[in-house]
């Protein structure tokens, strides 16, 4: 660590909001904080040319920002005095960076396509990583040409990942993503929750013979997960099927060989990873292997060379051309200097509908903070709550806050040009609702421009005077525009690395550590404790909305098991 600041006052004296350029920041916002987006295209034409970006087939429009030329240098300012240029290259050197946990972070290994060798506590982690790919190609190979077969002798025709949280959004995001690529005649499905009705409901629809589940957990602990798994163990047996013939129909993703062995499953059918690896990170690993079965190795290795792709641009591109920090500079912008608490993913692509779930776990579980790498709690709001679901259905529900809502919300629209369908009508109302938004956003309708369009449709006076304040827009509601030129492995790789590093460089502004998550960790305990008292009571001491709550359960529980 550089700065060692070993007290509460100390961190907070040292906190980024003390320093030069966040107090720029701060003036520059009161003097600049009702510019009007229109006013910044007036005043240069050229804007959108000058604030976009083109990464291989990656269109990435952030004009629609309330910020000029000035406000970026002072964000790159901020970017240069919290050092991100040298946070980036820790990252990547394998450093300690998550400082709670004393491991370095390093997903980006999993998609290194370099010969470039990556040193984890001086010993090079590529032949392991590599010697797993191979081994995930084998196996995927052999179920995806029917020669891994069930214990009755037939091809697998469904597979069922079960996971929670990293192990479970990343996999099915980009199985959902890819679903033109996927080969028929072999269903993915998708199994977290803890709520019985996800297992159940899943079984239903498979049989046992022609079955595989994947028990994907890092730890190997996870409660939802490994009652999930036995759940799924348990229905199998009852199928007619035999101890021994679970090896044949149950994997394990885990870097937990120990409890992997103690669950039953044959540690020679587990794939491994690192606990480099953070769980939200880990769709590059093994926790991929349903993305593999579902697409083929052949397009996973495409998404993993897309990641790499925007790794190498991370990673050597100064900072004013660097699109993970342009976007994590402009969420600060509006987290730390204009107020905003959240931020939209409105993907325009049914395909990408898990998307904002994914990120929500991606961006909250890394900097949902509270407090700093010195142990001090910061001064400055850290990550926004990110929400968000696929248009144009959200136009339909929630858009009315976005246009007139008191809340500032920046959104990411995100898009395909090409679909992978022939519905050329269907696509192209897709598409220019997609662009009307962020305009609509943008410039807004004043009331001047409100009365005018009324009169023009034939409403006296009256009627133009008391509604026209209801049909009024402020716009200069800021969005960013990412078109895909198609939504394929390699540039879906890398719009995800975009996120993970965007989210990063957020973290390293906020002087925070993204990769730790102990905020999950006092539920999970509660949970275990309260487990028991709902048959047995609630416990000396618990409080009274939960004593009640628990004793409300146990009281209207119909006594059927
Ligand atoms: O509870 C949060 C969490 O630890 C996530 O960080 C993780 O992705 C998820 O649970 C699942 O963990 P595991 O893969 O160990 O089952």
């Amino acid at each position: 660590m550089d700065n060692n600041y070993t007290t509460y006052d100390e961190g907070l004296m040292n906190s980024v909001a003390t320093g030069r350029a966040w107090r720029a920041l701060i003036a520059y916002s009161e003097k600049n904080k009702s510019v009007h987006m229109q006013n910044l295209f007036a005043r240069d034409p050229d804007r959108a040319k000058r604030y976009s970006a083109l990464f291989e087939d990656i269109y990435l429009d952030y004009s629609k920002n309330r910020i000029d030329d000035e406000g970026m240098s002072l964000l790159l300012d901020l970017a240069q005095e919290c050092d991100v240029a040298k946070g980036i290259q820790r990252m990547f050197a394998g450093e300690h960076i998550n400082i709670t946990e004393d491991r370095p972070v390093l997903h980006t290994a999993l998609r290194n396509r370099s010969d470039r060798a990556v040193l984890v506590d001086e010993t090079d982690v590529m032949p392991a990583v590599r010697k797993v790919l191979s081994r995930i190609e084998k196996f995927s190979n052999a179920v995806r040409g029917g020669r891994w077969q069930g214990h009755t002798g037939k091809a697998i025709s469904d597979v069922v990942n079960i996971g929670i949280g990293g192990s479970h959004l990343g996999p099915q995001m980009v199985t959902e993503a890819l679903q033109a690529y996927a080969q028929s005649g072999l269903r993915v499905h998708f199994v977290s929750n803890i709520d019985g009705v996800d297992i159940s409901r899943t079984l239903q629809t498979v049989n046992a013979d022609t079955t595989l589940f994947i028990i994907a957990s890092k730890s190997f602990t996870t409660q939802e997960t490994m009652t999930n798994a036995h759940a799924a163990r348990d229905w199998f047996l009852q199928q007619g099927a035999t101890e021994a013939d679970v090896a044949r129909h149950f994997v394990a993703v885990s870097t937990n060989r120990n409890e992997v062995a103690r669950f039953g499953i044959d540690t020679d059918n587990m794939f491994g990873f690192w606990n480099w690896v953070g769980g939200r990170y880990s769709l590059w690993s093994a926790i991929g292997l349903p993305i593999v079965l579902s697409v083929g190795f052949a397009r996973f290795s495409e998404l993993l060379a897309g990641a790499h792709a925007m790794d190498e641009h991370f990673r050597r591109t100064p900072l004013e051309q660097n699109l993970p920090v342009i976007l994590a500079l402009l969420g600060v912008w509006y987290i730390n200097f204009l107020g905003a608490r959240s931020h939209a993913i409105l993907p325009y692509a049914e395909h990408l509908r898990w998307l904002p779930d994914y990120l929500q776990q991606a961006d909250m579980e890394s900097n949902g903070k509270q407090t700093n790498l010195h142990g001090s709690f910061v001064d400055y709001q850290t990550g926004p709550v990110l929400w968000g679901s696929p248009g144009s259905n959200g136009q339909h529900a929630y858009f009315q806050l976005l246009h007139q809502g008191t809340h500032l919300v920046p959104a990411d629209f995100i898009a395909v040009v090409n679909p992978s369908h022939d519905l050329a009508t269907h696509h192209e109302l897709l598409l220019a609702n997609c662009l009307a938004q962020s305009e609509a956003l943008m410039l807004g309708r004043t009331l001047e421009q409100t009365t005018e369009q009324m009169r023009a449709d034939g409403y006296d006076d009256d009627t133009i005077q008391r509604l026209a304040p209801h049909r009024v827009f402020d716009g200069n509601r800021p969005s960013n525009t990412i078109l895909l030129r198609q939504l394929e492995p390699r540039s879906l790789g890398s719009l995800l690395a975009l996120y993970e590093h965007k989210i990063f460089v957020q973290g390293l502004i906020w002087d925070i550590n993204s990769f730790d998550q102990w905020g999950v960790e006092l539920g999970k305990q509660l949970a275990s404790e309260i487990l028991p008292e709902l048959n047995e009571g609630p416990a000396q001491g618990r409080n009274t909305s939960t004593r009640l709550l628990i004793e409300y359960c146990r009281s209207q529980t119909d006594k059927k098991h």
